[in-house]
């Protein structure tokens, strides 16, 4: 029997596992486009990250304190995606209800039939679309109007006030961050003919935490200011707060930066099941990944007699499903609620 495999059985290293599954969260909240461009991207960025981890390790073990060492450990972003915006996550202290620019006028740009169905494809997979009704939805998609953008056109500049919402129908965009006005700013992030940007100012009433340049030329549906916080705001804001105190308490979530948190808040919808019910079934297509916010989970797998075998036990703030979404594979073992579960 080779190394790493139990019968004809092959054990997943933990780290492996951790590794796949956080480029599989980032990929999938990012929505870049190419998986291959980005993977090379994220693990280059990743390499250099843990070098400099332990570089810097090596200069702290030698320098200070192993006090002081904890402390500045904890303010370095793991890897160097988000950086620049550390503060309040989910803004604990900004009440949607208290909105003030809402005069509640309905907006509705005309649009052919084609245009409408073009708009319906760009927005099937905007996660902050997800918890509208369909009278919701259908007011979105009239106030959305078409912006043509030129090659290195300057669509959001960083520092200034909110006005559209952005959904991109096509073009390639990069999003750059300056962390003061007289840096040279970076490239963080490539939206790839797909996509949305623009949300934060308008969400948390504060300046636009990015640029976004067109770097081809593009088109792009927006919707303005005022829409966007009477159908978006509350909704969002209620998912956001919801699972920030579970994405706080999974420890593998707590090294995403403050970015990524909120798009995985949009990207969780509640699941609950009773004692003794399947969650998924060895074999099945893979639909989606678990976290536990309540209950136990046992996660078993079928013997030759076809007996399940329990392998694992999941309890609260762990995660499960995940093996299938970055393998494309079925699903490798079967998932129990033991007692009544709550998942995301
Ligand atoms: P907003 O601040 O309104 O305008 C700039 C947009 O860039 C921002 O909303 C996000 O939609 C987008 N963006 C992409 N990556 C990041 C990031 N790491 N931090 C902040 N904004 C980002």
């Amino acid at each position: 029997m080779s190394r790493g495999q139990v019968g004809t059985r092959i054990q997943v290293p933990d780290e492996l596992r951790e590794v796949l599954l956080e480029f599989t969260i980032s990929y999938l909240l990012e929505q870049p486009g190419d998986v291959v461009t980005y993977a090379s991207d994220y693990f280059t960025r990743l390499r250099e990250s843990r070098t400099t981890a332990i570089l810097y390790d090596q200069e702290v073990a030698e320098s200070v304190s192993p006090d002081e060492s904890t402390l500045s450990r904890e303010e370095e972003p793991p890897i160097g995606r988000f950086a620049g915006r550390r503060k309040s996550v989910f803004a604990e202290t900004y009440n949607p209800e208290e909105d003030e620019d809402d005069d509640g006028t309905r907006i509705v740009f005309p649009k052919s039939d084609e245009q409408r169905q073009q708009l319906a494809e760009a927005v099937r997979n905007i996660l902050l679309f997800r918890s509208l009704d369909k009278e919701q939805m259908q007011e979105v998609l009239d106030a959305m109007f078409e912006r043509k953008v030129q090659k290195d056109e300057l669509v959001i500049k960083q520092g200034d006030d909110g006005d559209n919402f952005y959904v991109i129908q096509n073009g390639i965009f990069h999003a750059l961050v300056a962390s003061d006005p007289s840096e040279e700013p970076k490239h963080i992030h490539t939206y790839e003919n797909s996509g949305s940007f623009g949300e934060l100012a308008l969400l948390y009433n504060m300046p636009r935490a990015a640029t976004i340049k067109a770097v081809t030329e593009g088109s792009l549906w927006a919707m303005d200011r005022q829409t966007f916080r009477r159908i978006l705001l509350k909704s969002a804001f209620k998912k956001r707060k919801m699972y920030e105190s579970l994405i706080e308490s999974v420890p593998m979530l707590k090294t995403l930066q403050p970015y990524e948190r909120m798009n995985l808040a949009d990207a969780l919808v509640p699941r609950n099941f009773s004692n003794g019910e399947r969650i998924i079934k060895q074999g099945d297509a893979a639909d989606g990944m678990y976290f536990v916010e309540q209950g136990e989970v046992v996660i078993s797998v079928l013997d030759d007699s076809g007996k399940e075998v329990e392998i694992n036990r999941i309890g609260k703030g762990g995660y499960f499903g995940e093996l299938a979404l970055v393998t494309h594979r079925p699903r490798a073992a079967s998932a129990f609620c033991d007692g009544d579960v709550k998942c995301a």
